[in-house]
């Protein structure tokens, strides 16, 4: 670990409770491969049986295309889109299930705001806020559209644990910002932005302030009321749905004001042969047939982890990482990036070995049976500005164990016995 930062302890009751793991039984990839040590649910989570059985169900008993059929299983499709929808409304703590937007994913749903807000408000003198903890997917479209309009992009910077000060926020949100766009949980270093300060200075200057949720919603009980953003998008799989779906709130009135992103089939109201009506939200951002299986399994996912409880899942998450801190503490040569408070990093722990490669740390590791993603994590500016290149990253998600962390803590000693011999 970094010299800055002394090993946390863990204390004795949690590091019972995470020798124990109650929801192996839960999940049949983790149950069947019990030789595997999965520490990469940043990048994706690990489905449980209830939502693949799920998927399944919905093709088994209720498959109709949504929205469409006059018949009664097109009926019940549509029925299971809808109670989904007041799933993933209730997940976020949206006032209405109309301001759920389904999408493929939350690089979708951000493409979906910058194509149509973007294009919308912004002109030549504005200014679009991002941060430099930012994803690719949310650099990119802002990039995009920054470049089409002849809008200027503003970066706010953090301390070297990922802290924002006020200073910074408000010298960089102005009277010419329109939109100001951040993550609530950074994939690389774990740490969570201070959204609702952000939001205060955002709606104060005027901006639109949209939040990319994608590392949040499955380890913090997330409440877009309370954050005060006016669009959050985020993705279904890392909160353990299937794959190919994402979701987008957006308050009433705003979405009602923004114009269509794809258009065709079902996001119309009337069409002639000169132009068309546009359907209500969410149907208008709802172009052509949805996944509906997936998003039927997504809502399960979503209840699944309402039963375990986000604040059960943040303790546990935190007791994992306290335990991999320490132990990588104790690692010569081992920094880790980020805040040194456990409690921070949200079950995200990027970590340099020095000397060795991530891409060689990762490759030993698998021959370990760990899984941890190396390389620059879809955020490459962050990582030129933090002076690495390419970091290690180890996510843990509840589902994990202090075995699991063992695991990935023998295996870098391992790794730096290939490299530098015992020491
Ligand atoms: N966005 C995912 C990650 O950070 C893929 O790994």
């Amino acid at each position: 670990m970094d010299a800055r930062c002394s090993a946390p302890l863990l204390s004795a009751a949690r590091a019972a409770d995470i020798a124990a793991n109650p929801f192996v039984a839960d999940f049949p990839l983790l149950a069947a491969r019990p030789d595997i040590a999965y520490l990469d649910s940043a990048a994706t989570a690990q489905r449980p049986a209830a939502v693949i059985e799920a998927e399944a169900r919905f093709y088994e008993t209720m498959n109709a295309n949504p929205l469409r059929g006059l018949y009664g299983l097109s009926v019940e499709a549509t029925a299971a889109l809808e109670e989904a929808r007041a799933t993933f409304a209730r997940r976020v703590g949206a006032a209405d299930p109309r301001e759920i937007v389904f999408t493929r994913n939350a690089t979708e749903s951000l493409n979906l705001v910058a194509k149509t807000l973007g294009e919308q408000l912004l002109s030549e003198g504005d200014e679009v806020c991002i941060s430099i903890l930012e994803h690719h997917s949310n650099l990119i479209p802002w990039q995009q559209i920054c470049a089409r309009t002849g809008a200027t992009l503003v970066w706010l910077y953090p301390d070297a644990e990922g802290h924002f000060s006020p200073e910074e926020i408000e010298a960089k949100i102005g009277p010419a910002t329109r939109i100001v766009s951040i993550a609530q949980v950074s994939n690389v270093l774990g740490v969570e932005t201070p959204v609702a300060a952000i939001a205060e200075r955002a709606h104060a200057m005027g901006a639109i302030l949209i939040v990319d949720g994608a590392q949040a919603v499955s380890h913090l009980p997330v409440a877009v009321q309370e954050l005060g953003c006016d669009l959050y998008a985020f993705s279904a799989h890392k909160a353990l749905g299937p794959f190919g779906v994402g979701a987008l709130w957006g308050r009433l009135e705003l979405l009602e004001s923004m114009p269509p992103f794809l258009t065709g089939g079902e996001m119309i109201d009337s069409v002639t042969q000169e132009g068309a009506v546009w359907a209500p939200v969410p149907e208008k951002f709802e172009a052509g047939t949805q996944d509906a299986a997936g998003i039927y399994a997504s809502a399960v996912g979503l209840t699944y982890l309402e039963e375990v409880g986000l604040e059960a899942i943040a303790a546990r998450e935190e007791a994992l990482t306290t335990l991999l801190m320490g132990e990588l503490a104790k690692l010569e040569g081992v920094s880790v990036l980020g805040p040194c408070d456990p409690a921070e990093h949200h079950g995200v722990v990027s970590f340099d070995v020095a000397g060795i490669h991530p891409h060689d740390v990762a490759s030993l590791l698998d021959a370990k049976g760990v899984a941890i993603r190396a390389g620059h994590h879809c955020a490459q500016p962050l990582l030129a500005w933090l002076g690495h290149p390419s970091v290690n990253r180890a996510s843990v998600a509840f589902y994990n164990d202090a075995d699991d962390v063992m695991q990935l803590v023998d295996g870098l000693k391992f790794v730096q016995e290939v490299f530098h011999g015992s020491r």
